[in-house]
């Protein structure tokens, strides 16, 4: 059995990997922004409610990573697995790339940068006790599919102009030697290049 934590594990591929982890009798911590307005998780967690436990987190805040480290860590030692799920396309909603060049909002920019980027890392970071205590943990990162996406760009060229979150899930995310001997060599990293209702092994 393995010990799970999922960001923005309420809706999407969020909440298909959590369904699939509780399918297969592991324990989930599912974080979300809003625990109260999570009907999906509320009801998996009618169904599983000694196996998935949900946990507030903002992983754009600082304070709420903090808090939600404190709750997991009052159920569990360790953790066997992160995913780095969470992200926004554009702070306008999934449907809306944020903007063309030229039109780019300092702040808005810096705001996806802020989710997609910066907050998988300060996450790992927050959790790194518990996933040294783990066994064998891994930490995923749910990429975009910029480095993959030319072909799609040049069949989509409204699409291709923009600058949407695919971008800010690139770079600064992807962990460095660094952040692998952070485990201590009892655990890796990895990065899912493109989305995948599979779930991580
Ligand atoms: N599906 C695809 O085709 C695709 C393609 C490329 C990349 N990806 C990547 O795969 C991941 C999931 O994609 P998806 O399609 O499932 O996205 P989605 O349906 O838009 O869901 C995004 C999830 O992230 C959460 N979230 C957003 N901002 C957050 C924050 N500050 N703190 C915590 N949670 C936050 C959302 O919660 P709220 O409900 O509170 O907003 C939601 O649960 C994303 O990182 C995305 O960049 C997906």
């Amino acid at each position: 059995m393995k010990r799970v934590l999922i960001t923005g594990a309420n809706r999407g591929l969020g909440l298909q990997f959590t369904r699939g982890y509780l399918e297969r009798g592991d324990q989930v911590f599912a974080g979300c922004r809003r625990p109260e307005t999570a009907r999906q998780l509320q009801e998996l967690q009618a169904a599983h409610s000694t196996s998935l436990t949900i946990v507030g987190m903002d992983v754009g805040n600082i304070e709420s990573i903090r808090k939600s480290h404190a709750a997991v860590r009052s159920h569990v030692d360790g953790l066997e697995l992160l995913i780095n799920n969470a992200g926004i396309y554009s702070v306008h909603g999934s449907e809306e790339p944020i903007a063309r060049l030229g039109e780019l909002d300092f702040e808005d920019a810096l705001r996806v940068l802020q989710v997609n980027a910066v907050g998988p890392l300060i996450v790992a970071q927050q959790y790194l006790d518990l996933l040294r205590a783990g066994n064998r943990a891994k930490i995923v990162s749910i990429e975009s599919l910029n480095r993959t996406s030319r072909t799609e760009a040049r069949s989509s060229p409204e699409w291709g102009s923009r600058w949407p979150g695919r971008d800010s899930r690139s770079s600064p995310s992807r962990p460095s030697s660094t952040w692998r001997s952070s485990l201590q060599g009892s655990g890796r990293f990895a990065t899912s290049p493109a989305p995948s209702n599979r779930a991580a092994g």
